[in-house]
C-alpha cells in the first residue's frame, strides 16, 4: 500500500495545497509514483496542476478511486480532481468517515508509492475523512502571527482520530512563508520549536514569489522556477520526509 499523508490546517492560506502539490512533484522526481487528493471546496490544487474540477468527487463516490484518476503534466503526479458536490457534502457534514480510506483502499498496491490528500481550512467531516484514512499528517503554518493556539485545536483533533486510526501520527509542523528578516518569523519558530511536543520539520519553506506565481502557470515552482529558494525548500521536505520514513 501507498504512504498516505494529508496536508491539514484549520486556517485557510497557511500553505496547504502548496505543499501538498510541490511535495507530491518534489517526491515524484525522486521516482515514487505520488497521487495527489483534492478534497477542498475550492479545487486549488486540481487548477493549479491544470485539471478542472468534475461533478462528483470520486474520492467521496461509490464507484472506487480508479476512475476518478487525472493524469497531469508534472512528471510522476496523478491527480483526484476535487468535485462540485464537496461543498454540499462539507455543509451537510456527510460523508461517513470512512468513506475516503475504503476508496484510497480500493486503489492497486503497486500503482502509487504516495498519497497526498490537500484539505479544506476547516475540521469538518472532509478533513476528518483525511485524518481517518491517512498514517501522517503535514501542518503547515504562517510564522506572520501567532499559530499556537490554532495549533493545539488541531493536533487535538488528530489525537482524536488517531484513537481509531492508530497509524495516524503526526508527520510534522511545517513553516511556509518564512522570511527571516522578520522578527515575528523568527519569534514564532522559535516558540514552536520549544513548545510543541510533535515533531517540528527542520526543513522551512521560505517566502519566495515564484511559489506564488507558478500556480497561474499550472506547473509546480519545481518546473516553473528549478534554481528558487522556493523550489529548492520542497526538494529538501521531500528528502527530509524520505530519510524520517514518512514514505516508503
Ligand atoms: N512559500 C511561499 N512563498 C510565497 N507565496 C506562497 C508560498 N506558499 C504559498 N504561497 C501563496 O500563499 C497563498 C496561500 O497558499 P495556499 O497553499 O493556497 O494555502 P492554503 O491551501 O492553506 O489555503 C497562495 O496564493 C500561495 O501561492
Ligand atoms: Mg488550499
Amino acid at each position: 500500500m501507498p504512504s498516505i499523508l494529508c496536508v491539514a490546517n484549520q486556517k485557510g492560506g497557511v500553505g496547504k495545497t502548496t505543499t501538498a502539490t510541490c511535495l507530491a512533484h518534489a517526491l515524484a522526481l525522486t521516482g515514487r509514483p505520488v497521487l495527489v487528493v483534492d478534497i477542498d471546496p475550492q479545487g486549488n490544487a486540481t487548477s493549479g496542476m491544470g485539471l478542472a474540477a468534475v461533478s462528483a468527487s470520486a474520492a467521496f463516490g461509490s464507484g472506487g478511486l480508479e476512475g476518478g484518476i487525472g493524469s497531469t503534466a508534472w512528471s510522476g503526479v496523478w491527480a483526484v480532481p476535487a468535485g462540485h458536490d464537496l461543498e454540499r457534502l462539507a455543509i451537510q457534514g456527510a460523508p461517513a468517515i470512512s468513506t475516503l480510506r475504503r476508496n484510497l483502499a480500493t486503489l492497486p498496491a503497486d500503482r502509487f508509492k504516495v498519497v497526498l490528500i490537500d484539505c479544506p481550512p476547516s475540521l469538518g467531516s472532509l478533513t476528518q475523512n483525511a485524518l481517518a484514512a491517512s498514517d501522517s499528517v503535514l501542518v503547515p503554518i504562517q510564522c506572520e502571527y501567532y499559530p499556537l493556539e490554532g495549533l493545539v485545536q488541531l493536533l487535538a483533533a488528530v489525537r482524536q482520530s488517531a484513537k481509531s486510526n492508530p497509524r495516524l501520527g503526526v508527520g510534522g509542523v511545517l513553516f511556509t512563508m518564512y522570511d527571516p528578516a522578520v522578527e515575528l518569523s523568527r519569534e514564532v519558530e522559535a516558540e514552536v520549536r520549544t513548545k510543541l511536543k510533535d515533531p517540528v520539520f527542520r526543513t522551512v519553506i521560505p517566502r519566495d514569489v515564484a511559489v506564488a506565481e507558478a500556480p497561474s502557470h499550472c506547473v509546480s515552482v519545481l518546473d516553473y522556477a528549478p534554481r528558487s529558494r522556493g523550489a529548492w525548500g520542497y526538494a529538501q521536505l521531500a528528502s527530509e520526509i524520505v530519510k524520517m520514513g514518512l514514505v516508503g
